[in-house]
């Protein structure tokens, strides 16, 4: 979703910002923009489409040691030149960029319009700088200017200003997540850690409510009520490097095949082979809450939704508690009764899911104990919960998950394993699990060396008018992934259903053709399963069916896909794997862009 990206000090500003702004693509966004202030003016360039475009339009040279930049995704107003930032104040005095959304704008616009202020874009964000620049034309000091406006707002914003007459910025976070890297003599400014590495490790994230002024030397925080503070300079604990696409043609590309090294990433120093448990030290599980706990809760949206529901499935089977998935987007709304016992788990790659945050914040705000699953570290969630484990995926830049997928389900499995252990997994169950688990990687690496007739599948993929996915248990699950997969990239409406269920309803969609993917490793559910496909295969369908190597059903399909065979506990970290390459390849048959799918953003960071 929308990026921010500023400078000051003593270097040229614009090569920064544009490199910024290229660290940022990776988020989705629609239409690009730079101001750059030099001694005199501030030169806005702004496009519809890619940083490259905005390469294309920027003049030769453009002098000035401070400047912002943007990368937007439309939520107010057209994905036009005029509705991308930076905005400006009618009278040039003031330039900002805006992440998050202004709830009340519209009353704010009509009274700028009642003191003869017409705002030129749709947006909500330019209300903000109209509303700055009348304080300045009162008198206002800038900070002071800031703080008046934001004390109007209701909403989420992550806010970086810059002012025609003034050496500074000012930015502000309400949340939407905004970051300053702290140079020698110069201070950067992101709304993700990823674009700061290359210059800086000395961070300071903002928080919500803080105001922060920066300028070369040094930057001072305040809050909207005009209260200092020193700000907390965090040292990033690791280098989070922009993956270099190499050789490989597409970022997504790459993350699939990056799986096996990503999974021993997730693993390493955290399985106790001996004891046949779990070691997940950045959780800090006490033996008394684990043995207390009366149920966990787990949360997630899109894909990490369904590797939470793995995860919920897991911690059932060996620890024998209840445990429940839920949507991030619903939880708040329906009022949810929070157990200061219970383990809430909140699961997001990105750690800035809009929806994910806000049941962070209803689950600690009603007294519960909340555990992030998390891939970016030091992002909002991992440092709302404090306590969790990082799932180590590396950077993901495709917008599709799907390293952070396996990594989300190995994690939590790893989780589950641990509560079992305290309960009802036998040692000799853990142990056997942890092997298992520790061979996947090497599994993986067996699949992608013969990754079986994925191009047939495509070829009866490419022109569904709809896709049915169907599997059961574990494989529910993972057939709700692959049917997101080749959803949001070949843009075919899929279906994805326990296969069980299909007889209630689905079946009526079948016709002579129609392609249903089944996913049916060699679980207790296989033969269920494979009633299903036999029911579909009875109306016409065409069967692609995942299953594991060396099983008895690799004759029940159309096209037959196996993947080296497992633990039925860790089926889905290897069935997922064609499900991620069919999607992947029929998108690119069907001339998508496979890493920059339409309307989709890689960190969704409104509500
Ligand atoms: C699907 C996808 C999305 C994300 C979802 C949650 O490929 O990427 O469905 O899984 O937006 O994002 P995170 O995990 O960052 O909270």
């Amino acid at each position: 979703m929308c990026g921010i990206f500023g400078y000051i000090g003593p270097q040229q500003a614009l090569p920064l910002l544009v490199e910024g702004l290229r660290r940022l693509e990776y988020r989705g966004y629609d239409s690009t923009g730079v101001a750059i202030h030099d001694e005199n003016a501030i030169h806005v360039h702004k496009t519809v489409g890619k940083v490259s475009d905005l390469q294309r339009i920027l003049p030769e040279r453009v002098e000035g040691n401070m400047g912002i930049a943007h990368t937007r995704w439309a939520t107010h107003g057209g994905v036009t030149q005029v509705n991308t930032h930076p905005h400006q104040a009618h009278d040039g005095s003031v330039h900002l960029v805006h992440n998050g959304i202004i709830e009340n704008f519209r009353s704010l616009r009509k009274r700028l319009e009642q003191q003869g202020i017409e705002c030129v874009s749709e947006t909500d964000s330019e209300v903000l700088v109209q509303m700055m620049a009348l304080e300045l034309a009162n008198g206002a000091e800038p900070l002071e200017a800031v703080q008046r406006t934001v004390q109007r707002l209701r909403g989420t914003w992550g806010l970086c200003i810059m002012f025609r007459d003034e050496d500074l910025l000012i930015c502000a976070r309400n949340g939407s997540p905004l970051i300053i890297g702290q140079g020698v003599d110069e201070m950067f400014v992101s709304s993700d850690p990823h674009p700061l590495t290359t210059h800086t490790q000395r961070v300071v994230y903002l928080e919500d409510g803080d105001l922060a002024v920066v300028r070369r030397s040094g930057i001072t925080m305040h809050s909207a009520q005009g209260v200092s503070s020193t700000p907390n300079v965090t040292v990033l604990e690791e280098e989070w490097g922009e993956s270099d696409l190499g050789d490989a043609p597409h970022y997504m590309y790459k993350e699939i095949y990056e799986q096996p090294d990503a999974l021993r990433q997730c693993i390493a120093g955290r399985v106790d082979r001996e004891m046949g448990s779990g070691r997940l030290g950045g959780m800090r599980l006490a033996h008394d809450t684990l043995v207390q706990a009366p149920h966990v809760r787990l949360l997630g949206c899109g894909t990490a939704y369904y590797a939470a529901e793995i995860g919920q499935m897991l911690i059932e089977k060996m620890a024998r508690i209840p445990a429940v998935t839920h949507i991030s987007s619903e939880f708040r709304n329906n009022d949810p009764v929070i157990n200061p016992k219970a383990l809430y788990l909140a699961v997001s790659q990105s750690g800035e899911t809009a929806d994910t945050i806000s049941a962070v914040k209803e689950i600690k705000l009603k007294g519960g104990q909340i555990f992030g699953v998390v891939n970016v570290v030091g992002s909002t969630i991992a440092r709302l919960c404090e306590k969790g484990v990082y799932i180590h995926s590396g950077p993901e830049q495709s917008v599709a998950s799907t390293k952070a997928f396996t990594n989300m389900v190995a994690a939590l499995t790893i989780f589950a394993t641990q509560l079992g252990r305290t309960r009802h997994l036998s040692k000799d169950q853990g142990r056997e699990l942890i092997e298992h688990l520790q061979q996947a990687p090497h599994l993986m690496e067996r699949y992608f060396d013969d990754v079986g007739p994925i191009t047939e599948a495509v070829d009866l993929l490419a022109d569904a008018s709809s896709v049915l996915y169907l599997g059961r248990g574990l494989s529910a699950s993972v057939a709700k992934e692959g049917a997101l997969k080749l959803m949001e990239l070949a843009y075919i409406p899929c279906l994805a259903y326990p296969a069980g269920e299909m007889k209630h309803g689905p079946i009526a969609l079948l016709e002579e053709g129609s392609p249903v993917v089944v996913i049916a490793p060699n679980d207790h559910l296989k033969a269920k399963t494979l009633s299903a496909l036999h029911e579909c295969k009875a109306r016409g369908a065409k069967i692609i069916l995942i299953h594991e190597a060396g099983d008895d059903i690799a004759s029940e399909g159309d096209v037959c896909i196996p993947v080296p065979a497992i633990h039925p506990w860790l089926t889905p970290l290897l069935t997922v794997l064609p499900l991620q390459l069919m999607a992947y390849h029929t998108a690119l048959r069907l001339g998508r862009d496979v890493d920059r799918p339409r309307n989709l953003a890689k960190s969704v960071t409104v509500e």
